[in-house]
């Protein structure tokens, strides 16, 4: 069995993304191709704000980000430690400096009441921090209206790291919507990825999208005449052009269908969560969730682990150290005990195959498994 059976959804899709690359192909624009542009609208529109600009990753889109903002060496940005590194390795990219705030204890999202302490009360010069980033763990929306009021009174921006969660909503709104800039992912795996790395961000506001436009590329605004420093950021003309190729199947059936996919899981998995075996996921109300990982917490994870793999089953584990325990960022000091929920959580959690072209099959094939090895 395949974590994500994107196979599936090239040969379902096969006609329209082949005409698309061929188009490509013969109109030869490789970078910055009327597909790029195109795609930017389509997204933009589906998130419900002004501006979308495509780029390299989900890593890049908040690099953008944050260089759009001119944050300095020595600013200090708040995040969650619960999450991929990408989200803290750009602060330390801008050589700013991560400040972490826990998660709460059902979403493993950043925890707003623990927020609005910490920025009440920061254990630094609050005139150096200059914004938060928020992550929708798993593809589920972190708490906008909390995260809002916690930061209600400070001159912070926020930055969405959407990264898992493009497709999921918050209270009606598309996500990637909270943020002063939302930042998405389009890595294969992803809800809506593409064939290689991708990744956007949006914005309403006029002056951080035209300055998001000439960073990704090389911070030029006219051709050869660059006005800031900036990166190569740009998408693959030909990755706009597969993702136009799969854009209506996301919106119309994947989003629901990867709904579908996680509610069987749970309905699948409820004898053994009933034994107190396995944690199923919480699911916020008000919300919807878009499922980029489907994640419990195991009991004998590492037991359960091995006996899915030798069944063919693969799992994995998002993530196993918080980013305050990882070497990368052992300059901060943080130690064991620093981040209590992060830390008990990354213990126990495992993700199960996920996509929307999960067959019924294979979700009982999963959950026979989990079954089996609680027995
Ligand atoms: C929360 C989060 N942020 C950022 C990223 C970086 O995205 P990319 O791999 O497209 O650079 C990821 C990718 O896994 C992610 O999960």
């Amino acid at each position: 069995m395949q974590f994500c059976n994107l196979k599936q959804q090239y040969t379902e899709l096969k006609d329209g993304i082949d005409a698309n690359i061929a188009k490509v192909l013969e109109h030869g624009l490789y970078i910055g191709g009327p597909e790029v542009t195109e795609l930017e609208k389509k997204c933009a529109e589906f998130v419900g704000v002004k501006y979308a600009k495509a780029c390299s990753s989900g890593t890049d889109a908040l690099l953008l980000a944050l260089m759009a903002y001119d944050v300095q060496p020595g600013d200090y940005i708040v995040t969650t430690p619960f999450t991929f590194i990408a989200t803290a390795e750009v602060i330390s990219l801008v050589k700013a400096v991560p400040l972490f705030v826990d998660i709460d204890e059902k979403t493993y999202n950043i925890c707003p009441d623990k927020l609005k302490k910490f920025l009440k009360n920061p254990p630094v010069d609050s005139k150096k921090i200059k914004g938060v980033i928020t992550v929708d763990l798993y593809g589920q929306s972190a708490d906008y209206d909390g995260i809002r009021d916690a930061m209600k009174g400070h001159d912070l921006f926020l930055i969405q790291d959407a990264a898992q969660s493009f497709g999921g909503a918050y209270k009606g709104a598309n996500l990637c919507s909270q943020g002063d800039i939302g930042c998405t992912s389009f890595f294969p795996a992803k809800p809506f990825g593409c064939y290689g790395d991708g990744g956007m961000v949006f914005t309403n506001d006029d002056n951080l999208d035209e300055r998001l436009g000439w960073l990704r590329n090389h911070g030029q605004n006219v051709r050869y005449s660059h006005k800031i420093i900036g990166i190569n950021g740009r998408l693959d003309t030909i990755q706009a052009a597969i993702m136009l190729g799969k854009f209506d199947r996301f919106v119309n059936y994947e989003i629901k269908k990867r709904n579908d996919v996680a509610l069987a899981y749970i309905k699948g998995l409820k004898k053994v969560a009933d034994q107190g075996k396995i944690t199923l996921p919480y699911i916020m109300p008000d919300s919807r969730h878009i499922w980029a990982q489907f994640t419990v917490l195991a009991e004998d994870r590492d037991g359960l682990m091995a006996h899915l793999s030798s069944k063919g089953v693969p799992s994995a584990i998002h993530y196993p150290i918080p980013l305050h325990l990882q070497e990368a960022f052992a300059e901060f000091k943080g130690k064991e005990g620093d981040y209590p929920v992060s830390e008990k959580i990354s213990k126990n959690v495992m993700s199960f195959p996920m996509c929307a072209y999960k067959t019924d099959a294979e979700i009982e094939e999963v959950c026979a498994a989990v079954a089996e090895f609680y027995a």
